[in-house]
């Protein structure tokens, strides 16, 4: 097996992690092979962001906990309130961990309005011929991709994380980011557990010919 095949089959997404928090030149490693990835016209949008202030994460963990509470409460209006409970439960369990995560970061782009990627946009064309944030969206998730393969060389673990976007939608507002916008969280650290290999589909499932 080839050193990518290893780490690319060995990764997992990691919820527990050790106290320890992994050494600062490792993160910055990660931070530099996200750097690497693609992007469109390299124009590099994508912004990563270390929650480190015990306030930032604070103002975050509130507000999504409000926001957990608030869902909860209009669950019980609801024709299927246990369901809906259940699944705003299982959203919270796959958001919480994050504040127990030594490394916490909110990763998103700078808008495609602003610098010289932007004449197109500023133009109205793409607004006409485009998909929107589709761009932005793949060029986020390539870095973090190169992100989570480093953590993964490195004895690191990684959680690429949207869940907590159900509890709060102005992330930007609560921890006071004008230039960026976030489209996931990313923890990591040392893990603590070793998931199974979740099911994954074959070739013959996810490519075909026309
Ligand atoms: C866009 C995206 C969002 C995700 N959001 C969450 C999340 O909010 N919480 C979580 O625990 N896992 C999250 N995951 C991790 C997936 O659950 C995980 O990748 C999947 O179950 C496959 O497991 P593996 O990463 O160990 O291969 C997310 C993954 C992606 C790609």
């Amino acid at each position: 097996m080839s050193h990518l095949d290893e780490l690319i089959n060995k990764r997992r997404s990691i919820r527990k992690y050790k106290t320890d928090v992994p050494p600062e030149d490792w993160i910055n490693s990660m931070i530099r092979y996200a750097a690497m990835a693609p992007s469109p016209k390299n124009s590099r949008p994508v912004r990563f962001i270390k929650i480190v202030s015990p306030e930032s994460r604070d103002n975050l963990y509130r507000a999504m906990a409000n926001g957990q509470k608030r869902r909860l409460q209009s669950a019980q209006k609801s024709s299927t309130p246990n369901k809906l409970k259940n699944r705003i439960n299982m959203y919270w369990r796959f958001s919480k961990f994050m504040f127990d995560a030594p490394v916490l970061f909110a990763v998103g782009a700078v808008s495609p309005e602003r610098g010289s990627s932007g004449k197109l946009p500023r133009t109205g064309i793409n607004k006409k011929v485009g998909r929107g944030d589709t761009d932005i969206d793949i060029t986020v998730g390539l870095a973090v991709k190169g992100f989570l393969l480093k953590g993964e060389e490195l004895g690191l673990g990684t959680c690429i994380m949207t869940a907590p976007f159900t509890f709060v939608r102005d992330v930007e507002n609560i921890l006071g980011i004008e230039d960026v916008k976030i489209k996931c969280f990313v923890t990591v650290g040392f893990p603590d557990e070793k998931p199974d290999a979740p099911e994954r589909i074959n070739v013959a499932d996810i490519c075909r010919e026309i």
